[in-house]
């Protein structure tokens, strides 16, 4: 049933060792390729031969000990993942996980992977609550690391409270869902804006905002991995596009207009996280403007506004976010902008707040419908942000009985 998907079991050093030999003989159960990496702290606990018999392939701990001289296995083994598991993680890896520490085997492939992560603690009840663990287990949360709470009950150590890793079958569940996504959009066509638009002022010299395009990209992925077929119309970034989409570059806000507009009527979802400039020069100079007067005056002229053109001219089944970005009163900006432009949802970001906003990799979001707020959501990573707005949306087009393609 998993054939195909690779795991790779990263097993730490603590007395709940044993049960990461279940789930590495319910992942292999299952059909999985299991690749198991122990730390030597594990091999205290129990013998790698038990994982090997167990996952049919050598047990990596060294991360010197190179069994095939045409690869080197840190970075073979992080590329050929689907999924990453630490079962159980200790603190001690929590914290080397957070700051991005690579002494081992098992974290230096965890920072060469970029597949999915997924984390299973394991320790004393003072150790799991104690504010740099909980710390250390925040910022992996914002980077959008997965996590299955430990339980509550005795603990080796003979305390009762949180810390006993959670049951291989529970892990396996989650396991499931993230080798397994749901794709509730399916057969649905979403187009989303991203970057900053740009405005010239002469061949060498523009209007543009400090969108990087992050929120814009990571909800192109999402939707992508969610089921959808997309559209990514993007101004100016600095990154790469997903893998998977359909990207149609843009410069201008009238450019993006038009993109927009042509993809209209065969479109379910339209997400507008570009920054778009709300202004652009009355004229635009075909050669560069050469400094004469100590003062220079730039006509500025009013864009179209792309959003309010959807939310006026969207048909049923067809859904409309619109983003706004504020520094102040930002409720109040939100609730004005979601029923002004008639939009179904709007995420709100206050820019002000560090970790939120332009260029970061973590946002903090509010979104509202025209009756007022509908989720507020935790700091967390833009890819996060981006699964939490999608599940709402599909949840909504689903609840107005909008038709799948
Ligand atoms: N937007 C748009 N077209 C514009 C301006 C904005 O589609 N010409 C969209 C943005 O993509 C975003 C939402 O409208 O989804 C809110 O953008 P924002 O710039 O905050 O709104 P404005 O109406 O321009 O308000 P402000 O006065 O705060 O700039």
């Amino acid at each position: 049933m998993w054939k195909g998907k690779t795991v790779i079991l990263g097993v730490t050093g603590g007395i709940a060792c044993y049960k990461a030999a279940a789930l590495c003989s319910k992942l292999a159960q299952k059909g999985a390729e299991v690749r198991v990496i122990m730390t030597e702290s594990a091999t205290k606990f129990v013998a790698p031969l038990t994982f090997q018999t167990l996952s049919r392939h050598h047990v990596m701990v060294d991360t010197f000990d190179e069994k095939d001289a045409s690869v080197v296995s840190h970075i073979d083994w992080a590329d050929s993942a689907d999924l990453v598991v630490v079962a159980p993680a200790t603190a001690n890896m929590l914290a080397k996980m957070a700051h991005g520490l690579a002494d081992d085997m098992l974290s230096t492939t965890l920072l060469a992977t970029t597949a999915p992560i997924l984390v299973a603690p394991a320790m004393n009840v003072h150790m799991y609550t104690h504010p740099a663990v909980q710390a250390n287990m925040q910022t992996l949360l914002e980077r959008g690391v997965r996590f299955v709470e430990p339980g509550v009950g005795q603990l080796a150590c003979g305390y009762v409270g949180k810390g006993r890793l959670a049951e291989p079958e529970e892990i396996m569940l989650v396991i499931d869902q993230m080798l397994h996504p749901s794709q509730p959009l399916r057969g649905r066509r979403v187009l989303v804006t991203a970057g900053g638009t740009v405005e010239r002022i002469d061949p060498v010299r523009y209007i543009t905002n400090d969108s990087s395009g992050k929120m814009g990209y990571a909800i192109a992925e999402a939707a992508r991995d969610m089921g959808a077929e997309v559209t990514l119309v993007s101004a100016k970034t600095a990154i790469d596009p997903p893998t998977g989409v359909e990207v149609v570059r843009v410069v201008s806000t009238k450019d993006m207009l038009h993109a927009v507009q042509e993809r209209f009527s065969h479109t379910d979802i339209f997400i507008k996280a570009a920054a778009v400039a709300d202004y652009r020069p009355a004229e635009t100079a075909d050669r560069k403007i050469k400094k004469k007067a100590e003062t220079l005056t730039l006509e500025l002229v009013k864009n179209p506004d792309i959003l309010q053109w959807l939310g006026e001219n969207k048909r049923a089944g067809q859904l409309v976010v619109g983003f706004a970005a504020e520094t102040n009163d930002g409720e109040q900006h939100a609730l004005d902008k979601v029923r002004r432009k008639k939009s179904d949802l709007l995420v709100l970001n206050d820019v002000t707040i560090p970790g939120a906003g332009f260029g970061t990799d973590t946002n903090l979001v509010r979104i509202y419908d025209a009756n007022g707020l509908v989720q507020a959501l935790p700091m967390m990573g833009k890819r996060a942000v981006a699964e939490k707005l999608l599940e709402l949306v599909a949840g909504r087009l689903q609840a107005s009985g909008g038709s799948e393609a």
